[in-house]
């Protein structure tokens, strides 16, 4: 932190800190000018007020020094504000080579973190109340830059304390370079409106020790998510279903209220269902397949016009036969969902 920092926000980035310096800058000047503007008003309006009856004003003549000072001086500082800004915010376009690269990814509602080359990809996990959070670590003192995008709408990728925020696009990437400066645990927020669950696309980011960066990178750090990708682990579905989006629209226990699209506990997967059309289709591992990757060839009855996005090529085949057995194991007893792999039944 800077002494020049007296926002009582927290100031954890090399940005927070210059960004403060210069709001600090400004601060000063804007209260320095109306002392002055605001005093000479009122000194005139005494100096000069209107002493007796038919009293007239005396001719004005103009002052060139004066004029000219009034003019340059104001010019000056306004364009050391514009030199001292812009400086600012061409470094967080520039990268260090010692940058840490991350690539983020936001869609309705939750926001995917991976490590390009680390093989580490930090997913959201569903809440109680129905919002998506995601955790992930970076290395306290050392640039790390953003690589960002989204899968559908615009998006916003904020990280208050550190004062950086940008918009993640659909079809191009933007981003940003920062160096967090303080160890310790700061929030982010998606800061674009996107939809039903946009206050609750949120997350978490931690700074850590140079030692603690390490023992994460050795995946031997306690207490810190390693978001390591594990097909063979039993949270690997339930955060492909998160990561996804499948979440925002499924709900998976009888708990949860009915979202947009139809629940998928409960489902027999030696039975049927019936279609939107009327027709039956059985609902074994190749309609669950189906109806990932091409939802809209059999609409379930009563979900007229939810439209759901196709999936076939954006979902590899590991990660499909993980969905396929965590929604066939998804009970109907309230004990929530089981992904052992195995069937249910
Ligand atoms: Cu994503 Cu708001």
């Amino acid at each position: 932190m800077t002494g020049l920092n007296h926002t009582l926000l927290a100031a954890a980035s090399d940005t927070a800190e210059r960004y403060d310096s210069l709001v600090m800058f400004i601060n000063i000047l804007v209260v320095l000018f109306f002392v002055l503007v605001i005093g000479a008003t009122v000194y005139f309006m005494f100096k000069y007020r209107r002493r007796h009856e038919g009293q007239r004003t005396s001719p004005v003549k103009h002052n060139f020094k004066l004029e000219f000072l009034w003019s340059a001086v104001p010019t000056v500082l306004l364009i050391v504000m514009f030199a001292w800004g812009f400086n600012d915010f061409t470094a967080l376009s520039q990268t260090p080579s010692n940058a840490l690269p991350i690539r983020v990814i936001g869609k309705q509602w939750n926001w995917t973190v991976s490590y390009p080359g680390l093989d580490r990809e930090c997913t959201a996990e569903m809440t109680d109340d129905g919002g998506a959070e995601t955790e992930f670590v970076v290395p306290v003192n050392r640039p790390f830059t953003l690589k960002l995008s989204s899968e559908d709408v615009l998006h916003s990728f904020w990280i208050p304390d550190f004062k950086v925020k940008k918009d993640a696009l659909p079809n191009r990437y933007t981003g940003y370079t920062v160096t967090p400066t303080e160890v310790g645990s700061h929030r982010f927020y998606c800061a674009e409106y996107c939809g039903a669950n946009h206050s609750r696309m949120a997350g978490t980011v931690h700074v850590l020790s140079e030692a603690d960066w390490q023992l994460w990178l050795d995946g031997k750090l306690e207490g810190m998510p390693n978001c390591k990708v594990d097909p063979s682990a039993p949270d690997y579905a339930p955060k492909l279903f998160v990561k996804y989006g499948c979440a925002g629209c499924h709900s998976t226990t009888a708990d949860q209220a009915v979202l947009i699209g139809p629940p998928l506990y409960g489902l027999d997967t030696k039975g049927e269902e019936t279609m939107e059309d009327g027709s039956k289709v059985a609902t074994d591992d190749n309609y669950i397949r189906e109806s990932i990757e091409y939802a809209e060839k059999k609409r379930v009855a009563g979900y007229a016009g939810k439209n759901m996005p196709v999936f076939r090529g954006r979902i590899s085949e590991v990660e499909l036969d993980a969905l396929v057995n965590y929604i066939k194991g998804l009970d109907d007893a309230d004990n929530g969902p089981t992904n052992d792999g195995t069937d249910s039944e």
